[in-house]
């Protein structure tokens, strides 16, 4: 399978929501500052039992579910996350077992931070066969119960959610996609449960700010030329949602128009892995992604990593 498509896309959100004046009553901060440094307005935080496992189970359940497609045909099930509940088990043998997916299917956590999806879809390429062509890629995060909640230049910014994608291995056409890191520890860090540091998630803003905006168009453009494609080739490019500045710099960067680069980080602040996926789905359930469309997504992210791939969105629902 040297291809993918997109063939179905769920998502599952938190109920908790937590407005930039909520959070002025927990640091010195405003809505006026948030929305103009990130176009951020709200963020959703779980709540009471809400886990970054049951959020990765309702999206994968969602996208299965909306994919028809038959969970004997699943081959892989992968869970792009930096905020799993379990060093072990990984996230994505529970999602598999509560899906009763195949036992004889490769399941794992994927660790690229932001990129963790991105990162997900050219891996679950590899392992699609023609016996089970389809796969399930989830971005899934619980951010909140890493964030610093007396460290202004980082809470205001993240949000929790999961969003998930059924993909489809094809033979043709091949899948365009680059990926990349260069080990930044300052950047932005989160220590894991066994470490014995402190366990709160470190960002240097300004740093990975350079890195987003300097490295999403080359992004695009290392896809766009593997694909011997332009930007008006491609229906929607979805770049993670860490902030609409971001975005904008790397529109005016590119030459491009700004109308096909979708934008919801104003609802769900930054989710990390789960912000692709989410606004797939976002962009699904609003009839603008629609079949035949190709998408390309952009992630980046700690690590410090990097990646794009574009991808034809070919709904098939099956049942
Ligand atoms: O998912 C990938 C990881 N994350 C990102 O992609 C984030 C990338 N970085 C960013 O989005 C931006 O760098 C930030 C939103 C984090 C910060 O925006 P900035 O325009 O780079 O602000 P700054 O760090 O230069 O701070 C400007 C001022 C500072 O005050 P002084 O030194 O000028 O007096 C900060 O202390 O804003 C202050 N500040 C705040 N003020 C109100 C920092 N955070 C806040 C806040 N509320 N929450």
């Amino acid at each position: 399978m040297n291809g993918i498509e997109l063939c179905a896309t769920g998502c599952s959100l938190p109920t908790r929501r937590v407005t930039n004046d909520d959070m002025a009553k927990l640091v010195d901060t405003s809505d006026e500052w948030i929305r103009s440094r990130t176009g951020i307005g709200e963020r959703l935080f779980c709540q009471g039992g809400e886990t970054t496992t049951d959020l990765a189970i309702g999206a994968a359940r969602d996208a299965l579910e909306r994919s028809g497609v038959p969970v004997s045909q699943v081959g892989t099930c992968i869970v792009a996350t930096m905020t799993p509940d379990w060093a072990s088990p990984a996230t994505a043998c529970l999602v598999a077992q509560e899906l009763g997916l195949a036992q004889d299917i490769p399941c794992f956590d994927l660790s690229a931070a932001c990129t963790g999806f991105v990162y997900g879809l050219r891996v679950a390429q590899g392992l699609l066969t023609p016996e089970r062509p389809y796969g399930i890629v989830v971005g899934a995060e619980a951010l909140s119960r890493v964030l610093d909640f007396t460290d202004r230049t980082t809470c205001v910014l993240f949000g929790d959610g999961a969003g998930a994608v059924v993909v489809h291995g094809v033979p043709d056409p091949p899948l365009h996609a680059v990926l990349g890191s260069v080990g930044d520890l300052g950047a932005l860090n989160l220590a894991g449960g066994n470490t014995a540091r402190e366990t709160y998630l470190r960002m240097n803003g300004k740093e990975v700010f350079r890195f987003a905006v300097q490295t999403i168009p080359t992004c695009i453009r290392r896809v766009l030329d593997e694909a011997h494609a332009s930007l008006e080739d491609v229906d929607w490019v979805v770049c993670h949602q860490a902030n609409e500045r971001i975005i904008d710099a790397a529109v005016r960067r590119l030459g491009a128009s700004p109308t096909r680069f979708y934008k919801n980080m104003e609802r769900y602040g930054n989710t990390g892995a789960a912000s692709i996926p989410i606004a797939l789905d976002e962009l699904v359930r609003q009839g603008m992604l629609r079949s035949g469309m190709q998408v390309l997504c952009v992630g980046f992210g700690g690590g410090l990593t990097w990646g794009g791939a574009l991808i034809p969105y070919r709904h098939q629902k099956r049942s």
